[in-house]
């Protein structure tokens, strides 16, 4: 966990979710997007796929988390085959705790989970066309910019559908 290394102060440490930790998801992820999901919507995630749904600590509060769905796509990447492949849902640090790796971190254990335990042969995501800084971190882990759905948030601002292929087992 380099990355979130680089955080000062106390040793911010990276682990799978607990429904316990839900509330916590809920609350940052309504601090940090406009979209926003039910409780049994992170409840089934949490359920269905929690080796693919972490959270960042630090000092014992949860203070980011990542979340991801399996699904069977036309592939992002190779098109016109069907993929099994892992759609980042939704990834969110606190403001006061960004910059210091934890969303890299986090999105990393995520990607190697999609692979190692759920044999996800790709990821990929919906960003907001003018989500300058998440775009810049999707790149920095390898994704690629593969399509654009006009119109795709409520508010009616585009989303840049950014994929990456996961290493496989050989
Ligand atoms: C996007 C988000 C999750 C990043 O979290 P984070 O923990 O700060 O990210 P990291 O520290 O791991 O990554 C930092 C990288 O983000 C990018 N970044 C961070 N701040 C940036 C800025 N002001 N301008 C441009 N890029 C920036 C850089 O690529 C940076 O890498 P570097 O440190 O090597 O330069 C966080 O900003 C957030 O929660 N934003 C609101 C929710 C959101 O937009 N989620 C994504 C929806 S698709």
């Amino acid at each position: 966990m380099q990355e979130a290394e680089k955080a000062g102060g106390q040793t911010p440490s990276l682990r799978t979710v607990r429904l316990e930790d839900l509330m916590h998801v809920m609350n940052i992820n309504r601090i940090c997007l406009p979209e926003n999901y039910t409780y049994s919507f992170f409840e089934d995630l949490a359920r269905d796929y929690p080796k693919s749904f972490w959270v960042a600590e630090v000092g014992g509060k949860v203070v980011g988390y990542v979340m991801c769905r399996v699904e069977r796509i036309f592939s992002k990447i190779d098109f016109f085959k069907i993929k099994k492949a892992g759609h980042i849902v939704s990834v969110a640090v606190l403001p006061e705790y960004r910059n210091r790796g934890l969303a890299t971190a986090l999105i990393k254990q995520a990607l190697k989970a999609l692979a190692e335990h759920y044999g996800c042969e790709e990821a990929y995501l919906e960003v907001r066309v003018s989500n300058d800084v998440a775009i810049s971190l999707y790149h920095k882990l390898g994704f690629v910019s593969r399509e654009v759905h006009r119109r795709y948030y409520a508010d009616g601002e585009d989303a840049l559908i950014m994929a990456v292929r996961l290493p496989q087992n050989a």
